[in-house]
């Protein structure tokens, strides 16, 4: 079966963040943020968005490229780490705000690699019932799970979302996903964690809530394996397809650190000039990050039709995997 992927779309809020601004708020510098990470501004939700706000306007975009009306899907799988709430999923509330009914509708939670967790699960449904058209979305409010007291860690994110609609279809209908590898290591969970308000932490009402109610990392610790994993992750999944780094004309990883991005690179001999970042305007946007950067690639021209994408991820959990895309 091919995977086709029929439209892309992406939302960012209106609201900008610079290094500038941050100096105002935390011990940091403009110097520090670039030449550490690759960011120079975010995006950030308004007070009276979220995370299914921000999913329905990326999914709408998708589904206007892609051709698809809404209430023609039959399955929305949504990314995040950010949902609007624990009930209802934020999947469901993205349906309710395209206005149709009856649609399987999933929140897949692995952090900054909930793309690729998300859109392989699209596979799976897909190859279940080969007429599907599934809408995979995934947003991230990072902004409210941030602890703006902490320099080590609110620099890092910002606020997205990204979508793409999957069916099934002949390879010249639209670029199809050629392999997904997925893993994790839950022995490694607490070195990135968003604690507060999960089922280990006990909290009782009328109780000011702490920093575990957002994210914490050791940021070394994280950086080490994210380029241990996405390189080795690259490596199989090329070699399971019978291909070689040669064979890849465009390297869009997740957008963690420029560090990250440029050391993966390195690894696979890409240079800087096919190698998709968008990261010095959006930070980190966790699961949305991989979508957005997509969808910024094609419209941008980066990407063109006969190149072989190669997408790594990594995230908490942790949780990494690498992803083929041919367009
Ligand atoms: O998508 C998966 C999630 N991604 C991540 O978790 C990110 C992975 N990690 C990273 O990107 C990098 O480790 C960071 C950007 C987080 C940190 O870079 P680093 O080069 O590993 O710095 P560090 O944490 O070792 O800190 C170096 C110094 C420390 O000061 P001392 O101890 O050397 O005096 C920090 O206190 O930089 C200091 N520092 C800052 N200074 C100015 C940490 N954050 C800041 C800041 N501004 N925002």
């Amino acid at each position: 079966m091919n995977f086709i992927l029929r439209g892309f779309g992406h939302y960012a809020p209106e609201k900008v963040l610079t290094n500038a601004d941050l100096e105002k708020i935390v011990d940091t510098s403009d110097e520090w943020i670039t030449s550490r990470t690759g960011i120079k501004e975010r995006h950030i939700a308004a007070d009276d968005e979220c995370t299914s706000d921000m999913g329905y306007e990326a999914a709408q975009k998708a589904l206007a490229q892609a051709g698809i009306k809404p209430e023609e899907l039959t399955h929305i799988i949504c990314g995040t780490f950010t949902p609007d709430s624990m009930i209802p999923s934020t999947a469901c509330r993205i349906q309710e705000k395209l206005g149709i009914k009856g649609q399987m509708c999933l929140d897949v939670q692995a952090a900054c690699s909930g793309y690729l967790y998300a859109l392989q699960s699209a596979r799976g449904y897909l190859c279940l019932e080969p007429d599907s058209k599934i809408l995979v979305v995934t947003s991230e409010v990072v902004s409210r799970r941030m602890n703006w007291e902490d320099r080590a860690t609110c620099v890092l994110f910002g606020d997205a979302a990204g979508a793409t609609v999957m069916t099934s279809g002949d390879t010249a209908d639209g670029p199809h996903v050629v392999d997904v590898m997925l893993a994790a290591d839950g022995s490694l969970g607490d070195l990135l964690t968003v604690n507060g308000g999960g089922s280990a932490y006990s909290y009782k009402l009328g109780e000011a809530i702490g920093p575990e109610y957002f994210v914490e990392f050791k940021g070394r610790e994280v950086f080490k394996h994210a380029v241990r994993n996405m390189t080795d992750m690259c490596e199989s999944i090329l070699e399971r397809n019978g291909l070689t780094k040669a064979d890849v004309n465009v390297l869009i990883p997740h957008q963690a650190n420029l560090r990250i991005i440029d050391a993966v690179g390195r690894r696979f001999d890409i240079p800087e000039e096919r190698i998709f970042t968008n990261i010095a305007r959006y930070g980190n946007t966790s699961a949305a990050s991989v979508p957005v950067a997509l969808s910024e690639a094609l419209e941008t021209g980066f990407v063109n039709k006969g190149d072989l994408v190669l997408i790594p991820t990594f995230g908490g959990g942790f949780t990494w995997g690498s992803a083929l895309i041919q367009f």
